[in-house]
């Protein structure tokens, strides 16, 4: 569609043939998918006051008043690239990036609302004031087409934002929301308003009020604005670059060309090639705009000294003396003759009868002459160094220029560098003298370099950053953006480059200027082929040809016809087997995912579990894949059983986060089924084994206890008393795990009189275990040797195999607690002899969570015997396997207290360390006990450093959980913290005490010892 007028071209049309204005390549018309979720900014405009404008006023009257109005809105919607979606009496709604997407529609947006604004300011003499608002979001657009026309409309929440936005923007003003400004960040001016209560939402909407645009031009200069990452890898590329100049110095010009996807890093490596030029290097930058490729010269115009297109200032004297000047400056011998072109180039007009006696042709060659003439002038003082970015934007007039240019330098010292994205080709490909540098994504070191340049290397990020590398295929700005948003979600927490991570994950959402860009390339695809697309997406990454053929329902030519110009666009991988297709990134798949409409999403879904069941393949079509099509064709039954098996398999192998994910969904598919007992039953089931993932896997451990909650209902309207008893002892766990001494201790025992009850041995021997562990965890051993030792036979016989929905070996969690028990209560012989035994079982079944746990245990057992450097030794090794395993629960446990020993040990440095990584875990899975003992510790390590009031304070807020929660052995030891950061003797001396009492009433022999040494020492010499 042409910018200008709006009519409708050819798709390869450069020119409109209606007006004559060229058409950018993103402008031209395609073919819009009909029904379509999509990413775009809805722009509501009306006219302040209309009903009284046109009161009393002959109808023929009020059209005549209104209609420039509404003429020059729908004309600055067009300009941008925008879609009238309706237009009203008063108003027009408008949608930027539907039907087609473009990756800025914000900015897009927020220029067209300016351009309105001035426009009709300009065609009622400010008689009409308008009010403008936008607000960027999904929405479900529909195409309804006819013979004559396409109309587009918008469904959803955020057009009644948008419009909301308008109601509430005084006259001549335009308000927008948080979602739009961030979006257009860098190419507008903003000021907030604040959040304002919104009828119809709930959360209060951050509102910005549009101040202007900014002066960039052009994606680079906002992203120079927010910090540059440090530049990596790259090396061959600016190599490249690099060689074709010192041919240039030596009087043979040269052209490069870098081409690449937009945010791969074009821009940034021939910021790095600018930085480092020798002296004696002229750089002139130029840069074509988006927003003005009808404007002819547009990028040449800020280097002959012209002011920016939307300064407005035409013709007079200023533009001649300000063009002369800049001429002077780049070529001081350039004759008086080339200034007349150059004024008309830079939009001026020129009054010299010759100027004025040329024919527009002639004119044309007279101003590219002029440009060639100064730019060569200037190459005969200092190599030049033309740097001219996003060519897939010029306008003809500048392409014409640059042609010449590239022609003086085949003996000249230019060296001409453009950038374009491959939707474009260049010219000059086949000359001796042009190179063309491909940058493809990041791949392997480079990739994680920059990832970890973003996000530091503590190990909460570990798994976020292979997630990411993976997730956006190695592209630089989505890395970053990607990064950007989880920053601002909260999801991370500290500075840029040293992170930690608070969120999931798993969870990492598509920020909306990575799912512009992405839907912009999407777009360009024909009809049929992004339609292949979508239904490939439906099936996942890679998906066999005969399988995407039988689920398209297409012939199989047209198929492998699609998937070889898929694989040309560098949508899809081209695999040597040919017999599949794989999406280049997952961000790819993910986009087109997702403009999709749920209901073809349903349906899609279920035909591709309809070829998977009966395609020769069924027999290995994973039972992964089988439950994610199951879920998303919403058939509930079939994606219950399958989502069951699925996470059976993922906790066979440890896969704890993948486990968890599928007993999510399949507790959210039961959800949708009747009360039949089986079905209950299965909800039960899945309830506990997804706490038990969930300690796996560290995360959102507490959120599995309504889960719980509710089986425990489920269970007692049954009848079912086996699975209550089970249903406790998960209870139990998170209790235990998170801190909830109460809780652990109370749901641990009702299992114990369940399991009674039945006469159950096993639910009996589960009931004590979870209670022992409490107990242990706790720090209150004294009743722990009686409730576990009768058991340990029967577990070690009789509960051989393991059972579902635990993560470890029952006999090896009871040798676990057991000697932690014997060594708080001072039995160290006891301790470590058992401790053999557990290591032996542990390492012959060789289960992840068993070993790592086994670490815990022993280093605890060397802590209370007063040994930190053996502990440090067993710690160590017990955190190795939890990292190796991503073990969150096992890594912070073990961490908290490796800070404690090494506190112990005189380095106060690293404990601090280790004890900020345990914390953010500990919070991240929310366990206050970790946290807790993390400040204990962290009290200790401050002492060293000499921070006593820091280190007071991390020993109240310890002691003041543990007496919260009873925590008798956490409740001893930040007391022998508090009292060393006390300087008062009595005082300290008191806390001494009161960590004895509690010693004496849970038997705490090994510390008790300690914390005589403490008084002793207390009561010596002064130090
Ligand atoms: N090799 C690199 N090392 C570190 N950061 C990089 C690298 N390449 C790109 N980036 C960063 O990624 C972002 C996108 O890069 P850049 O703007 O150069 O992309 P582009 O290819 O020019 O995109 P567009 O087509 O939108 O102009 C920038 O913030 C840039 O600093
Ligand atoms: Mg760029």
């Amino acid at each position: 569609m042409c910018p200008r007028c709006g009519a409708a071209g050819r798709p390869d049309d450069r020119y409109c043939a209606a007006c004559g204005t060229p058409v950018p390549p993103d402008a031209a018309p395609r073919h819009a998918v009909s029904g379509a979720r999509k990413l775009v900014t809805v722009l509501f405009a009306d006219i302040v006051g209309s009903t009284s404008l046109i009161e009393h006023v002959d109808p023929e009257d009020a059209v005549a008043r209104l209609q420039p109005v509404l003429d020059a809105m729908a004309a600055a919607v067009h300009a941008f690239g925008g879609t009238v979606s309706a237009m009203m009496g008063d108003g027009v709604l408008a949608l930027f990036g539907a039907p087609v997407a473009h990756e800025d529609h914000a900015v897009r947006a927020a220029y067209a609302a300016l351009r309105m604004l001035a426009d009709v300011e300009t065609a009622t003499g400010a008689a009409i004031d308008i009010r403008v608002g936008l607000h960027t979001g999904e929405v479900l657009v529909r195409t309804v087409t006819t013979d004559l026309s396409h109309d587009y409309t918008a469904l959803g929440p955020p057009v009644h934002l948008a419009s909301r936005m308008e109601r509430m923007a005084r006259p001549g003003q335009v308000l927008l929301t948080a979602q739009t400004a961030r979006m257009a960040e860098g190419f507008i001016e903003t000021e907030a308003q604040g959040p304002v209560a919104v009828r119809g939402m709930d959360d209060p909407v951050e509102v910005h009020r549009l101040v202007g645009r900014t002066s960039a031009v052009g994606t680079w200069m906002p992203r120079v604005q927010r910090q540059l990452t440090r530049f990596v890898g790259r090396d061959r590329e600016l190599a490249t670059v690099r060689e074709a100049l010192t041919h240039a110095r030596g009087g043979r010009g040269r052209l490069t060309a870098v081409v690449g996807e937009a945010g791969v890093g074009k821009s940034r490596l021939i910021h790095e090639f600018v930085s480092g030029l020798p002296a004696g290097v002229t750089v002139r930058r130029l840069q074509a705009s988006p927003y003005d490729v009808s404007t002819p010269y547009h990028p040449l115009v800020p280097l002959f000294g012209g002011a920016p297109a939307e300064a407005g200032e035409v013709g007079g004297a200023a533009v001649r003396d300000r063009v002369t000047t800049a001429v002077a400056a780049i070529d001081p011998s350039a004759e008086p003759a080339v200034i007349d072109p150059l004024v008309a180039m830079v939009g001026g007009q020129p009054d010299s009868p010759a100027w004025v006696a040329l024919d527009p042709p002639r004119r044309r060659r007279r101003i590219r002459d002029a440009a060639r003439t100064v730019i060569a002038g200037s190459a005969r003082r200092a190599t030049q160094v033309i740097v001219v970015e996003d060519l897939h934007w010029i306008d003809e007039d500048t392409q014409a220029v640059l042609n010449d240019i590239a022609d003086a330098a085949r003996d000249a010292a230019i060296h001409l560098v453009v950038t374009y994205r491959p939707e474009y080709t260049d010219a000059w490909i086949g000359r001796p003298d042009h190179d063309q540098v491909h940058l493809d994504q990041l791949r392997g070191a480079a990739a994680v370099q920059l990832v970890t340049a973003l996000l530091g290397d503590d190990p909460s990020v570990a798994r976020l950053r292979r997630a990411l590398v993976s997730r956006t295929g190695g592209t630089p700005l989505f890395i970053e953006e990607a990064v950007r948003s989880l920053a601002d979600d909260g999801a991370l927490t500290g500075a840029p480059g040293a992170y930690r991570l608070v969120g999931d994950p798993e969870l990492v959402s598509l920020p909306d200027t990575v799912q512009a860009v992405v839907a912009a390339r999407v777009d360009r695809l024909p009809h049929d082929d992004k339609q292949l697309l979508q239904t490939a997406s439906v099936f996942g990454e890679t998906v066999p040809i005969d399988v995407l053929t039988s689920t398209s329902g297409l012939e199989r030519h047209v198929v492998a016809e699609a998937v070889t110009r898929l694989r040309a666009a560098e949508f899809v991988y081209g695999l040597s087997s040919r017999r599949a297709l794989t999406f280049k990134h997952n961000l790819i798949r993910e986009v087109v995912y997702g403009e999709i409409p749920l209901e073809r999403r349903r349906a899609l879904h279920g035909a591709v579990a309809d070829v998977l069941m009966q395609h020769d393949a069924a027999a290995d079509a994973p039972i992964e894949r089988l439950a994610h099509h199951a879920h998303g064709a919403e058939r509930w039954e079939d994606a219950v059983r399958y989502l069951w098996q699925a996470a059976a398999r993922a906790e066979q192998r440890s896969a704890y986060p993948q486990a968890q994910r599928f007993l999510t969904m399949g507790l959210e598919a039961a959800a949708h089924l009747d009360d039949a007992p089986e079905h209950l039953i299965r909800r039960i089931d899945m309830a506990g084994a997804l706490r038990a993932a969930a300690t796996g896997s560290g995360r959102r451990l507490h959120a599995t206890l309504s889960d719980l909650d509710r089986a425990v209902t489920l269970a007692e309207a049954l009848g079912d008393r086996p699975r209550h008893a089970m249903t406790e002892v998960h209870r139990s766990y998170v209790g235990s795990l998170t801190g909830d001494h109460h809780l652990a201790v109370t749901a641990a025992r009702t299992a114990q009189r369940l399991g009674a009850e039945l006469a159950d041995r096993y639910l009996l021997a589960e009931g004590r275990l979870a209670e022992g562990q409490a107990l242990v965890l706790a720090g209150s051993p004294a009743t722990v040797p009686e409730l576990l030792e009768p058991d340990i036979d029967y577990l070690r016989t009789a509960i051989g195999s393991d059972r579902r929905g635990l993560t470890t070996t029952r006999v090896v969690t009871s040798l676990t607690f057991l000697p932690v028990a014997y060594a708080q209560l001072g039995r160290f012989a006891d301790a470590r002899r058992m401790l053999a035994e557990r290591t032996a079982i542990a390492q012959a079944g060789g289960r992840p969570f068993d070993l790592a746990f086994g670490g815990w245990s022993a280093g605890t057992i060397e802590v209370l015997a007063g040994r930190p450097a053996a502990a440090r030794g067993h710690f160590e090794e017990g955190l190795e396997i939890a990292r190796l395993h991503d073990l969150l629960y096992v890594d912070a446990l073990i961490g908290a207290h490796l800070g404690g020993v090494q506190a112990l040990l005189g380095e106060p440095a690293a404990a601090l360390r280790t004890l900020g990584h345990a914390s953010g875990f500990a919070r991240l899975m929310q366990s206050d006990l970790i946290v807790a003992w993390a400040d204990a510790h962290r009290a200790q390590a401050q002492l060293l450093l000499g921070q006593r009031s820091a280190a007071r304070d991390a020993a109240t807020a310890a002691l003041t959980f543990a007496r919260a929660r009873g925590h008798p052995l956490l409740e001893a030891t930040s007391l022998r913290w508090l009292a060393a950061a006390t300087r008062d003797r009595g005082a300290a001396d008191a806390h001494l005490l009161a960590a004895l009492d509690v010693c004496d009433r849970v038997h705490l022999a090994a510390i008790r010892e300690q914390v005589h040494r403490d008084r002793a020492a207390l009561a010596g010499p002064d130090s």
